[in-house]
């Protein structure tokens, strides 16, 4: 994603120290699976505060990724373009308590507590694919509700075309703010129909528990079938508009970050292909898997963009 870096290499070809080091544990799960002892998608806390939510529908019937790559890989520029640094930079953000400012075009804006939201929005699990739009790819055990239940309430009127949502900003804690990397703070957007999708889930835990911090929390988007910076971390602020928004990478390049920003093999990023992805936590030996239209979703979504030419709405 970074555009501003002296190093022309895409950090997604770099073999970094989590997934070299994840090789071992891979190694011992293919083992154990082979042999019969875990089921793909069996991999989830026991204990955690999420451990017994209900499963709810869409689950991807795939292994799940291992669940210290997806903690110790991740991109969140707020705190650093590095992606294992965030696991210990994002312990500084207080997730507690939070709010979300809701506004624009709905008949009950105001700024809603998150334990209220959760009150009124019982939590399920997921487990779903996720693509970067790097070309690497994880399979998640997300817990969250989805993210039409909590718009329907907030009463969005009939001009309410695009939701626009927004990160924190504090600079003093999120320390990669202090940097002109983007225009802080992080925005992101959603038509008004792929917000109401079913698909498409607010987040608040991962692997039967809490989200770390590092991976959004408390409140995060999850929009499957598109490139992941779509899915917008520690969300304060949710605006309703008659007209798109501008997003954060948008502003920044828009000739490589659409809006739309939905998974396309066939739609090459300028500088790199997607017609394949690296599963996160594979070994360097592992073939590249060829990467689906919509991420797999097509039989969900497609309907939403019929009659749209997907190279000019990329
Ligand atoms: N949200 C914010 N606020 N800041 C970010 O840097 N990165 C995006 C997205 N959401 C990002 C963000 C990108 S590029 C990706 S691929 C996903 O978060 C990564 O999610 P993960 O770190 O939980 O894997």
């Amino acid at each position: 994603m970074l555009i501003k870096t002296q190093s022309s290499i895409l950090s997604s070809e770099i073999t970094d120290r989590a997934v070299f080091e994840s090789r071992r544990e891979f190694i011992k799960a293919a083992t154990a699976l082979s042999a019969g002892l875990i089921l793909p998608g069996a991999v989830r806390a026991e204990s955690g505060k999420y451990a017994n939510v209900p499963a709810g529908p869409y689950s991807a019937k795939l292994q799940v990724t291992n669940r210290e790559d997806v903690a110790n890989y991740t991109n969140y520029y707020e705190f650093s373009t590095n992606k294992q640094d965030s696991t210990v930079l994002a312990k500084a953000l207080k997730t507690k308590p939070w709010s979300v400012e809701v506004v624009g075009e709905v008949e009950k804006p105001g700024v809603y507590n998150l334990e209220d939201i959760l009150k009124d929005n019982p939590v399920q699990e997921r487990i779903y694919r996720f693509r970067c739009v790097e070309a690497w790819s994880m399979v998640v055990p997300w817990i969250g509700f989805p993210l039409g239940d909590m718009l329907k309430r907030f009463k969005p009127t009939s001009k309410a075309k695009f939701v626009e949502f927004t990160t924190l900003y504090n600079p003093e804690v999120m320390s990669g703010q202090r940097s002109d990397v983007l225009d802080w703070p992080y925005v992101e957007g959603l038509r008004i129909d792929e917000a109401m999708h079913p698909l498409t889930m607010m987040v608040t835990g991962m692997y039967g528990d809490e989200l770390p911090n590092q991976n959004g929390a408390p409140l995060r988007l999850i929009v499957p079938w598109k490139y992941g910076f779509k899915s917008i971390k520690a969300i304060v602020k949710i605006r309703f508009l008659e007209n798109m928004p501008e997003t954060a990478w948008h502003r920044s390049a828009p000739n490589e970050y659409g809006f739309y920003a939905n998974v396309n093999p066939e739609v090459p990023h300028p500088r790199w292909s997607q017609s394949r992805e690296r599963a996160l936590g594979s070994s360097i030996f592992t073939p590249k898997r060829d990467t689906e239209k919509f991420n797999g979703y097509s039989e969900e979504v497609a309907s939403l963009y019929s009659g749209m030419d997907l190279s000019k709405y990329f």
